[in-house]
C-alpha cells in the first residue's frame, strides 16, 4: 500500500512532471475504490450537496456536513491525500472563524488541507489559515459558490479583462501563502501562463492540459450525476445505466418470485419432521 502523499511530494510531482490525479469522494466506498485505483489525492468537495444531497447548488452546505463526509473519505482511503473543502460560509465573515472552521477538518477529520474559493478577495483568510499551520489550496475561476455573482456555471477569463483578475487572485492565492492553487473552467492558455508563473502546483478542473494535474467529480466521470454534465467532462463509466438496470432486474424477479433462488436462502439443520411438530406447538 502506497504511503499518503504529502504537499511537499506534490512540489516534487510539478518539478519533475508528474501529473497528479485528483477526483471527489464523498463516502467510504468511492474512496476506497480511489486509493486501490492509486489516486495522488481526494477532494471532499461541497459539491456533495448537488452530488449526494440532491441540492441546485453548494450554499445550502454546512460544515457539519463536510465534516461527516471527510470522516467517511478518511475511513475509506487511510492512505490518500485528503482535502477537506470548506463550505458557503464557514470562511467569509471573519479570519477568526475561517481558521476556526479550516482547523475542524484537521482534528475532526484526518484532513491533509482544506480548499476554499476566491483569489484577492480571500487572501486575508488563506494568510491567516495557513498561519495557523494549514496547507490551503485555493480555488480561482468558476467558483460555484459565488455562481449567483458570476450569473451561473459558466467558464472564466476568456477575455482579456477577465483573464487579468483570474492572473491578479492566482498571485494573491500564491502570495497569501497558498500550497496549490485549482483552476476551474478557464482557457488552456490562461492555465499555461498561470502554471508558468507559480510556484505552487497549479490543478485544473475543465482549465485543460497545460498544469499540474487534473481533478474531475466522481458524479460526473462515473456517470452517475444526471442534472447535468460540464463540457470539461469525461465520463469514464455509466453508473446510472448500470444501477437503473440492475433495480429493474431485481424489481422484475421479485414480482416474478424468481428471487430468491435456492442459493440465497439459509437451510434448516434439524428435520422438516422436527419443524413440523415445533409449527403444531402453536396452532
Ligand atoms: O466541491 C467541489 O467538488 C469543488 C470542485 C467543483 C472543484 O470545489
Amino acid at each position: 500500500m502506497a504511503r499518503r502523499k504529502t504537499i511537499l511530494d506534490f512540489m516534487k510531482m510539478k518539478e519533475e512532471g508528474e501529473k497528479v490525479a485528483w477526483i471527489t469522494a464523498y463516502d467510504f466506498p468511492t474512496a476506497s475504490f480511489a486509493e486501490q485505483a492509486g489516486m495522488d489525492m481526494i477532494l471532499v468537495g461541497d459539491s456533495l450537496g448537488m452530488v449526494v444531497k440532491g441540492y441546485k447548488g453548494t450554499i445550502p452546505v454546512t460544515m457539519d456536513d463536510c465534516i461527516a463526509h471527510c470522516q467517511d473519505v478518511r475511513r475509506g482511503a487511510p492512505n490518500v491525500f485528503c482535502v477537506g473543502d470548506m463550505p458557503f460560509g464557514s470562511y467569509q465573515c471573519s479570519t477568526d472563524k475561517a481558521v476556526e472552521n479550516a482547523v475542524r477538518f484537521l482534528k475532526e477529520a484526518d484532513m491533509d488541507s482544506i480548499k476554499l474559493e476566491g483569489g484577492v478577495r480571500v487572501a486575508d483568510k488563506i494568510k491567516a489559515i495557513s498561519e495557523a499551520g494549514i496547507v490551503v489550496f485555493g480555488h480561482i475561476g468558476l467558483t460555484p459558490q459565488s455562481s449567483g455573482q458570476l450569473g451561473g456555471f459558466k467558464a472564466q477569463g476568456m477575455t482579456v479583462d477577465s483573464a487579468r483578475d483570474l492572473i491578479k487572485d492566482a498571485i494573491a492565492v500564491e502570495e497569501a501563502g497558498a500550497r496549490a492553487l485549482l483552476l476551474e473552467a478557464v482557457p488552456p492558455e490562461l492555465t499555461e501562463y498561470i502554471t508558468g508563473k507559480l510556484e505552487i502546483p497549479v490543478y485544473s478542473i475543465g482549465a485543460g492540459l497545460p498544469c499540474d494535474g487534473q481533478l474531475l467529480i466522481c458524479g460526473d466521470m462515473l456517470g452517475m450525476f444526471q442534472a447535468f454534465t460540464p463540457k470539461f467532462v469525461k465520463k469514464y463509466a455509466n453508473v446510472a445505466e448500470v444501477e437503473i438496470n440492475a433495480f429493474k432486474e431485481y424489481v422484475k424477479d421479485v414480482k416474478e418470485s424468481k428471487f430468491p433462488e435456492d442459493e440465497h436462502v439459509y437451510h434448516i439443520k434439524d428435520s422438516m419432521e422436527d419443524f413440523q411438530k415445533l409449527f403444531k406447538e402453536f396452532e
